[in-house]
């Protein structure tokens, strides 16, 4: 075994321990920039597409800082506190249409469980248990747990499932309005709810659709009373080029992660609009939401979150999303190889698809070389930048990435 493996017991995430290669030590970091004892690099992942306000931003550690002096964290059962209630208070004015009731928890994925536990809910408290069904796309993804594992549609992560068998309660179609339709045709008495990655498909492959799909989406949701939950953990907060996809096609249920907290800690939120909630509020104990994840509504994480929005108002992040947008395709113009089946772009993000995933073994350290840390997977090179990342280091990324098809 590798020294650096036996020195340390981490098990690291979507690895094969035997063959991974030892990660970069990163002992800084500073803006866009990651810091390892040999050199430095520039996150063209932002930390998962989180850290969208880059490294060590001086008012986001100070938000937290002080926070920590006050108090780190207290449960939310039973107690409350003004960093979660100032947060609340934000996102209620801040997400459009009536997207107001805030349940908050530790990650992404758990608040995807959240927002299908309380679709299914929602139904079974109108005495409604027939509605057991989940309507989602192909190449989703929605975390790694299990719920939102089974709404998902990533084989290369979820493997592990087929040893249940064909799924019986999620049903996938792909992002076209005629599957759409037929799929409410047919099953639209048993279904709670349509999830979606609005827009943009994250780790199912950078996949980008059409808008008119979602328009659709609303209508038919309306049309048969199922609800319809935009899972944003990727696309918010400007990722698409819009603030939030919900801004032009409002869901029901809104999930939040990622980039909340500027990437600083792991929190997540799933918001409810008015008539979700109202589907819980009544006398009977039974109707009520049971779940409650322990750091939900960490004050630490709330506070940073609050800076992280204030931020994005302030220093006009929509701007510099448009500005990363127009910088990629000036670019990108006229490029292209014959290994690359497609090249994707869409707000802060850019992917090329190559035909043979064999074509990205080894990119991530001739990357490094140049100074630029990536993490293809599959047959996706990609790069979702920090927003605060400056003109001449958006150009060293796509410099490198084209320079790879051109050695
Ligand atoms: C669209 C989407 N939903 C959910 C998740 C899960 O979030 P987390 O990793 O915080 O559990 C992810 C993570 O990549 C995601 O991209």
């Amino acid at each position: 075994m590798a020294e650096w493996k036996r020195k340390s017991m981490i098990w690291y995430p979507y690895e094969q321990m035997k063959t991974m290669r030892e990660p970069y030590r990163i002992t800084d970091a500073q803006g866009v920039w990651l810091y390892t004892p040999e050199g430095r690099m520039i996150d063209s992942v932002s930390s998962w597409w989180s850290v969208i306000h880059g490294y060590k931003h001086p008012l986001l550690t100070a938000a937290i800082v002080e926070q920590a002096e006050r108090f780190s964290h207290v449960m939310l059962g039973g107690l409350t506190h003004e960093p979660v209630l100032r947060l609340a208070e934000k996102l209620e004015a801040w997400l459009p249409g009536d997207l107001a009731y805030c349940f908050f928890s530790d990650s992404g994925s758990v608040a995807v469980e959240v927002a299908l536990k309380m679709a299914l809910q929602y139904y079974v408290n109108q005495g409604q248990k027939r509605r057991t069904k989940i309507l989602s796309l192909t190449h989703a993804y929605h975390g790694d747990t299990f719920k939102a594992m089974e709404a998902g549609d990533d084989e290369d992560y979820h493997f592990i499932l087929e040893v249940y068998g064909k799924k019986t309660d999620v049903i996938h179609i792909p992002t076209q309005i005629p599957a759409l339709e037929e799929a409410f045709a047919v099953w639209h008495e048993q279904l709670h709810c349509l999830i979606v990655e609005p827009l943009l498909q994250g780790a199912g492959g950078m996949r980008m659709y059409d808008i008119a799909f979602l328009q659709r989406a609303r209508e038919l949701c309306d049309q048969y009373g199922v609800l319809l939950i935009f899972d944003e953990v990727a696309t918010g907060f400007g990722r698409t080029g819009h603030r939030f996809v919900a801004d032009l096609v409002l869901p029901d249920i809104l999930v939040l992660g990622k980039a909340l907290t500027g990437g600083y800690i792991g929190h997540a939120v799933t918001v409810a609009n008015h008539k979700v909630f109202e589907g819980f509020y009544s006398e009977r104990a039974e109707q009520a939401l049971m779940h409650g994840p322990t750091f939900m509504g960490n004050a630490l994480a709330c506070s940073v979150a609050l800076k992280s929005i204030e931020l994005f108002e302030s220093e006009q992040y929509m701007e510099k999303i448009a500005k990363i947008a127009r910088i990629t395709k000036r670019e990108m113009e006229g490029f292209s190889d014959p290994r690359i089946g497609e090249v994707r772009m869409m707000g802060g993000c850019i992917c090329l698809e190559v035909k043979d995933a064999a074509d990205l073994i080894g990119y991530q350290q001739f990357a490094r070389e140049r100074g630029v840390f990536s993490r293809p997977f599959l047959n996706y090179l990609y790069a979702m930048v920090p927003y605060v990342i400056e003109e001449e280091e958006l150009v060293c990324v796509l410099d490198t990435m084209k320079a790879w098809f051109r050695r």
